[in-house]
């Protein structure tokens, strides 16, 4: 399931984010590609240790924390610290699968990678090219957004960041572990949520809520792995 969330950061936020990191140092992206990816990977981007990674990423997760859409759709376990890249003009990426295992910097910690995430923080308008295009089992997605909306995507998919040709494409990137390692059966968990929220503001006195409520639980409570 590829979804996109609007407004994880506001645009204050943003201005904020875009004001830090256009005075950032950026380093060339092949530091955190893998062997296959490193060959197809034209970008910049900020160091793991960066200070202005850091505090960019703890706005991110803490926005991430307040979206009920990303925790109802993602059933995020771990979120990797945020990553930031730049594509300027002639750069991009070619297709590739992200690694499945990351280690989590200066910690013990490595996550499975079930989720990709893409925030975008440059305008469209502000840039020509740098289209996310993601290949899943029911086709081929273009994906670019606004300035301060995520898309998530599964991370076993194909994916590309196609050529910039005008302008910088500036986002930030990162992946979650989700407590459903399956996409079908998070998707099915989605699915179900929204339907119950939905009839929670319609019909908010029906039983058969508690009881759908109850299924929800109960499949989580099957599948979920912590
Ligand atoms: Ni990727």
């Amino acid at each position: 399931m590829l979804l996109a969330i609007p407004n994880v950061l506001t645009a204050e936020q943003v201005a904020a984010a875009r004001d830090l990191l256009d005075r950032a140092e950026w380093v060339d992206g092949k530091i955190t590609a893998g062997y296959q990816s490193a060959q197809a990977k034209s970008n910049m981007q900020l160091p793991e240790d960066s200070s202005t990674a850091e505090t960019l990423g703890d706005t991110i997760l803490s926005a991430l924390q307040r979206s009920s859409l990303f925790v109802s759709a993602a059933l995020p376990l771990r979120v990797f610290p945020p990553l930031f890249n730049r594509y300027a003009a002639g750069q991009a990426f070619g297709n590739h699968v992200d690694n499945a295992i990351r280690q989590v910097p200066d910690t013990g910690h490595r996550i499975r990678t079930d989720l990709s995430a893409t925030l975008f923080l440059a305008e469209p308008e502000d840039y020509d090219g740098g289209e996310l295009v993601v290949e899943d089992t029911y086709g081929v997605h273009k994906v670019k957004l606004a300035a301060g909306d995520m898309v998530i995507y599964p991370a076993s998919s194909l994916h590309n960041v196609t050529p910039v040709t005008r302008g910088a494409r500036v986002a930030s990137f990162f992946w979650i572990q989700s407590m459903i390692r399956d996409d079908g059966r998070r998707a099915l968990l989605f699915d179900l949520d929204v339907a119950i929220q939905q009839l929670s503001r319609d019909v908010s006195k029906h039983p058969a809520i508690v009881q759908l409520t109850g299924v929800y639980h109960n499949l989580l409570r099957q599948w979920a792995e912590m």
